[in-house]
């Protein structure tokens, strides 16, 4: 099979060395290119990120090299070399806007783990198990862009990675019409970890910026209906969401309560997340979990050390079903917020979008 080249801009950033990390080795995807500010273009790779590289394996060899380029002012020459890009840059959100849409108009798809994007009503907002037929806004993109190839296509936020995938195998058969959600953040979120952030330690912090909103909203949009080129957000359910930081390094884990039309019994739920499968499982894509949703019947489980990184960080774990007393059902749920959450995801639905004949 022919290995598609790949970019990544932000490369020298956390959720930029994860691309790196994960693409090592990959398949499908071959890294010919990297960028990032114009602090880090010129010098080597692993110049770059010298005293600041945070993955558990070391640089890979065939990156190390790599001569990083300027991901504002090496457009060009980026989507020349590359079939499509992963956006990891940190800047202003008008800048990322600006700046992905600039490597759309030049060609070049752009799969993006930033929230620049999100709202942006023809670009599909994809859980590659949940909504994979939103890629087909992608054609109204490209007619509003003026591109044969080009396009933009982003992950959601990482703090609804677990609620949402447990939640949607029940959402229309049961009518899903009310949510209560707490999530419990882990510190790489912030792109920390407890060497940078050691006041993390010992300490729960009750607010994250913007993230209770993305919580509350963006299952909307993942949840919506392609019509007339664009995605019609959803109306229902209600969702009201609580996001804590806890010391933690990785692992997002959610408390969730819900309520449904016709409420299903513990045991019906059990069967559903057991059976579900999506179109990432049906393709078979390269980093699909094999099974999506593990339950486990455990009172002390998912733990986030010993859960995260169930089928490589992209599983999502749940347990502690029960009844409620004043919503319908309880539950947990766990999924690794830099992997599945983050770089892993988008890897996915970069995946998604060549098996489907998005990125040629
Ligand atoms: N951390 C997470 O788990 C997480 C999860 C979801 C989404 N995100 C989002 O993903 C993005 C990256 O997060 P991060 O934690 O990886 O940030 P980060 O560690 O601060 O890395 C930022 C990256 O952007 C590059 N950059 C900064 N300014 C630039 C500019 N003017 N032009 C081009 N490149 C520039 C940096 O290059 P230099 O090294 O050259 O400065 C670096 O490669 C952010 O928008 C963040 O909100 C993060």
């Amino acid at each position: 099979m022919k290995k598609y080249a790949v970019g990544v801009i932000g490369a020298t950033g956390m959720v930029g060395q994860r691309f790196v990390s994960l693409l090592d080795k990959h398949p499908w995807f071959n890294v010919v290119s990297l960028a990032a500010s114009t602090r880090s273009a010129g010098k080597t790779y692993e110049e770059a990120v010298a005293g600041r590289w945070m993955m558990a394996d070391a640089v890979p060899e065939s990156v190390k090299n790599i001569v990083v380029k300027s991901a504002e002012k090496d457009i060009e020459a980026i989507a020349a070399e590359v079939d499509f890009v992963f956006s990891a840059v940190d800047m202003k959100k008008e800048e990322i806007a600006a700046l992905e849409e600039a490597y759309a108009k030049a060609e070049c798809p752009v799969v993006s783990n930033n929230s620049a994007h999100r709202w942006t009503p023809d670009v599909p907002m994809v859980v590659p198990e949940i909504n994979p037929e939103h890629i087909a806004v992608i054609e109204s993109q490209r007619k509003r862009l003026g591109t044969k190839r080009g396009f933009i296509s982003v992950k959601s936020n990482c703090s609804l990675q677990s609620y949402i995938p447990a939640l949607h195998p029940l959402k229309d058969e049961f009518g899903l019409n009310k949510v209560l959600v707490t999530t419990y953040q882990a510190i790489s979120g912030a792109g920390k970890n407890f060497d940078t952030w050691p006041e993390m330690l010992d300490n729960v912090i009750p607010y994250i910026g913007g993230e209770e909103e993305k919580s509350e909203r963006e299952p909307l949009k993942i949840w919506g209906k392609v019509e007339d080129g664009v995605i019609k957000t959803a109306s229902s359910p209600l969702i009201t969401a609580q996001c804590i930081r806890v010391p933690v390094l990785d692992g997002h884990m959610a408390a969730v309560f819900a309520s449904f039309d016709k409420k299903p019994g513990l045991d019906v739920i059990k069967e559903r997340w057991a059976s579900f499968k999506g179109r990432a499982q049906e393709l078979d894509l390269p980093s699909a979990p094999k099974q999506f949703l593990h339950y486990f019947e455990e009172d002390n489980r998912p733990q986030t050390k010993l859960d995260r990184m169930l089928e490589n960080g992209m599983a999502v774990s749940i347990g502690r079903l029960r009844e409620d007393t004043q919503y319908d059902v309880k539950f947990v749920c766990l999924s690794h917020n830099t992997l599945r959450g983050a770089a892993g995801g988008a890897v996915l639905m970069a995946e998604l979008l060549c098996a489907e004949g998005y990125i040629d």
